[in-house]
């Protein structure tokens, strides 16, 4: 473990707490930590079913700093397979697309969809290896709707457990049904924990975010924990910038966080993911993605695009303040602070698990 990490966990008893050191948002060594027992250990939004939706058809990406390409295989399976060649660590494939089979792109090593590796070109004469033994190592994939997760660990909390209640108490938003509409990416200049921190309360809502504001039933704005994720929730009062469901149906606000780093923004006609993935210590990607039933519906458009313009204004104002604090952060003044035992009990949530992982051993 880091030395700076050496820091008693954050006390249980929320309104008695310390927030965790301003020392973990700026140390690159804390990053390193987090990248294994964090990230590593658990369930990482990769993409979407649709990504996927034909045999042949994969996909690349990283999770917890590993190389991932998430393949349709003839047989009908979505796999999740390393994308570093079995001879010398190159790109067995690239980008998006439909492939009979993969080419590293550093020598051409070829390799079936299953991760087998099919030829080696030019390499007779080489002792004591079989290339059956050493297909592409292979991650645990769930779906979950059109979501698709993957944990780059052998160890860690079990996808049901992880998942299980949050998917029961969607039960009533038919996920399946929704459809990619939209996708946008951000680069913030904070540790991602600003940011998942700033998600993880209302309390800022009056002063950040004015018009969000307007829209909510703030007196009404909940947040729950569980085990592995919290939810808030709010009445929608106005229903200008945000629709509200018609009379009889669920027409609440849902902010969903799955531990670490996904966010699932549930409102009444539509639902989105922001995966929060750290780029470097104070460098942070956010990759949002709309889901609408419908999205290519005229009528569907037009709200996918005013959902987009509201989203996009509502996170500009986040990443104001985020960035703020990033730098506050590094005031050699500062060194932790207290919470909100009204308006914080999520973030005191997040931080009780990050101190769990970086200095226990979390279990189900
Ligand atoms: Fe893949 Fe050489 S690194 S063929």
């Amino acid at each position: 473990m880091p030395e700076t990490a050496k820091h008693p966990l954050v006390d249980e008893r929320l309104a008695r707490a310390s927030t965790i050191p301003s020392s973990w948002y700026t140390d690159p060594a804390i990053l390193e930590a987090e990248v294994e027992r964090v990230f590593g250990r658990t369930w990482q939004l990769v993409g979407t079913v649709e990504q996927v939706a034909e045999p042949g058809m994969y996909f690349t990406t990283m999770a917890a700093g590993e190389p991932i390409v998430v393949v349709k295989g003839g047989d009908g399976e979505i796999r999740a397979l390393s994308n570093v060649c079995r001879h010398r660590a190159g790109p067995v494939a690239s980008g998006c697309g439909t492939r009979k089979s993969f080419q590293c792109g550093y020598h051409g090593w070829s390799y079936a969809l299953d991760g087998r590796i099919l030829a080696m070109p030019e390499f007779e004469g080489v002792e004591d290896f079989r290339k059956e033994d050493h297909p592409l190592p292979r991650f645990v994939l769930r779906q979950w709707g059109p979501m698709l997760f993957v944990r780059v660990a052998s160890e860690g909390p079990g996808f049901d457990s992880f998942v299980g209640e949050l998917a029961a108490r969607l039960a009533s938003r038919p996920l399946d049904t929704y459809r990619s509409a939209a996708r946008k990416e951000w680069v913030i200049q904070c540790n991602w924990k600003v940011y998942v921190d700033n998600y993880l309360e209302g309390y800022h809502i009056p002063i950040v975010h004015p018009s969000l504001f307007k829209e909510l039933d703030y007196a009404n704005y909940r947040t729950e924990t569980a085990r592995w994720y919290s939810i808030q929730h709010s009445p929608i009062k106005r229903g200008e910038r945000l629709r509200k469901a018609p009379p009889g149906e669920n027409s609440e606000a849902e902010f969903f966080w799955l531990y670490p780093n996904l966010m699932l923004n549930v409102y009444p006609d539509n639902f989105s993911t922001n995966l929060i993935v750290p780029l470097g210590s104070d460098r942070t990607l956010t990759q949002f993605e709309w889901f609408f039933r419908e999205p290519a519906r005229e009528s569907v458009r037009k709200m996918v695009d005013d959902t987009v313009v509201y989203s996009d204004e509502i996170q500009l104002e986040d990443i104001a303040i985020c960035e703020a604090v990033q730098k506050g952060l590094m005031s050699k003044t500062y060194s932790t602070g207290r919470y909100s035992v009204k308006r914080e009990n999520g973030v005191h949530h997040f931080h009780r698990l990050l101190t769990e992982a970086l200095e226990g051993s979390p279990s189900d």
